[in-house]
């Protein structure tokens, strides 16, 4: 898979794609991350890549052309699966879609700033919006980085134990269980007698009661 991230400030999602499991399946060759910056595309010497808005207002707004010129030179070498921009009206990210997204090929990613992008990019360039949640980023940068992590850990291989990603919260529509590690004793808080006692299919009809517990608790929605 391929994941092209597009933004007037790639340094900001650097770092969270460069630790850990994203780092290890980058390095495996699973995912090919590119981060692109929209000034490379700007049509004048001092890299313009916003502008004010038509009407009056706060704020700049990202210019169609350098983002147009970014997408076709991207679509020229390769075609895309979506075409998404991250926005807090988009779609919001779940599980479901993480998984559907982990089997695309080739994705771009573009990350707005400042006010927000011309509605024309949203109109006829980009194929899907998403959202992390209902609040407001300063950009879409660490949005982006958050459906790329998501996305990333669910290409198959990218996890050392392939039963791992099905194993996670949300993955069957439940939470995960509780977990412990040593000491099975710590100043009298104590793990739960059956997670020592070896009985592998006990201990797995515990940990799914306790996930059915945990989802209605916590998640009674989903
Ligand atoms: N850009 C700003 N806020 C955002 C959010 N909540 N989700 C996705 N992109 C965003």
């Amino acid at each position: 898979m391929r994941i092209d991230i597009i933004s007037v400030v790639p340094e900001l999602i650097e770092s969270p794609l460069n630790y850990s499991i994203v780092k290890r399946a980058r390095d495996k060759g699973l995912v090919d991350i590119h981060l692109i910056n929209l000034r490379d595309y700007a049509a004048n010497k001092y890299k313009q890549v916003d502008d004010y808005p038509f009407g009056g207002g706060a704020g700049m707004v990202i210019m169609i052309e350098p983002v147009a010129r970014c997408i076709a030179e991207l679509k020229s070498q390769r075609s895309y699966d979506e075409v998404i921009y991250m926005s807090p009206d988009g779609e919001l990210l779940d599980q479901p879609m993480g998984n559907a997204l982990s089997l695309k090929q080739h994705l771009i990613i573009l990350c707005g700033h400042y006010k927000g992008i011309d509605e024309r990019i949203r109109e006829h360039l980009i194929t899907r919006e998403i959202s992390i949640g209902n609040y407001v980023l300063s950009g879409g940068e660490l949005a982006a980085a958050v459906v790329t992590d998501t996305i990333v850990r669910l290409i198959p291989g990218v996890l050392g134990d392939e039963t791992s990603a099905l194993s996670d919260s949300f993955q069957d529509g439940l939470v995960a269980p509780p977990v412990y590690t040593r000491p099975a004793d710590f100043n009298g808080w104590k793990v739960p007698d059956i997670l020592l006692s070896g009985h592998t299919a006990n201990i797995d009809k515990w940990r799914h009661e306790q996930s059915v517990k945990r989802t209605a608790e916590r998640r009674p929605g989903i």
